[in-house]
């Protein structure tokens, strides 16, 4: 797989679209994506040159500190999508639909789906589930809405499988996943995150479909990589699974920051006189 050639310096970078993200899979070009859930760090990310940006409803977790994903809610994840839409230029921004947004009927969804889009500005949505959810999908694409698909461990339905242990290890789970992974293509989503599945079926599914296969936790055969940008920072520190690199430890920095700032003010070091008017 070839990697996406450098903007030159100082050109503005193109933006990434849906029909960007195709053409880099049919390019062999690996696709990057990363989780954000504020201003600054959308801002940062897409500085860094990641294509695509995921408001995800791991906001439960990470930002809100739930347990799961679960009680996320449509309001929280308008404004969560808004704040990271205003800090992008480049990426393609996605938002996550929260759960019970887009499962009772495909209306419902489309009303939901057209929220996003319209109030938050962001540019596509992501659901999870597989042939079940179809005539949704279509629904949402057929109104010029991107949807982008999410198979494998899906994180909204954990009281229904109740461990976050990886997916899809037996052949009759893993043929269904093929099954889905079809079906949503056809059904028109743009893009296929999977999350918790062995390596070489992730590799299989992403042969198998023309859209592009994203994996977290899926191995380096997919189209592209995903990872919560706060387990891949270290900031969050609830679970550490295998398949998350961490490429900073910015929350024991943060930590330090803060002790050393009490420890000053607390000795009459902060502020000091140039610090002061
Ligand atoms: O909510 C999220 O962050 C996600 C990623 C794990 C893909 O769905």
């Amino acid at each position: 797989m070839s990697t996406q050639p450098e903007p030159a310096k100082g050109a503005r970078a193109r933006k990434v679209t849906t029909r960007s993200l195709l053409q880099m899979k049919a390019a062999g070009q690996v696709i990057t994506a990363l989780t954000a859930y504020d201003f600054l760090m959308a801002q940062l990310i897409d500085q860094a040159g990641v294509d695509v940006i995921l408001v995800g409803d791991s906001a439960g977790m990470v930002v809100q500190g739930f347990e799961t994903t679960i009680p996320v809610t449509m309001e929280q994840m308008l404004y969560h999508s808004a704040v990271v839409a205003r800090g992008v230029e480049r990426a393609l921004v996605v938002a996550d639909m929260p759960f019970m947004s887009y499962q009772v009927n495909p209306d419902e969804a489309l009303r939901n789906a057209g929220r996003m889009i319209k109030e938050s500005s962001v540019e596509a949505v992501k659901l999870e589930g597989g042939e079940i959810l179809c005539p949704t999908i279509r629904r949402i694409v057929d109104v010029g809405i991107p949807v982008m698909g999410h198979l494998g461990l899906t994180p909204q339905s954990i009281h229904k499988f109740g461990t976050y242990q990886v997916r899809a290890t037996e052949p009759g789970e893993a043929e269904a996943l093929r099954r889905d992974a079809r079906a949503l293509e056809q059904a028109g989503a743009f893009a296929i995150v999977i999350e918790k599945v062995p390596a070489e079926l992730a590799r299989e599914i992403a042969e198998l479909v023309r859209v592009p296969v994203i994996g977290i936790g899926a191995g380096p055969g997919c189209d592209g990589q995903i990872l919560v940008s706060h387990d891949m920072l270290g900031i969050y520190d609830k679970f550490h699974p295998r398949f998350v690199r961490r490429y900073a430890e910015i929350g024991r920095e943060m930590r330090a920051a803060f002790e050393r700032y009490a420890k000053d003010v607390r000795a009459g070091e902060f502020p000091s006189p140039d610090e002061s008017y």
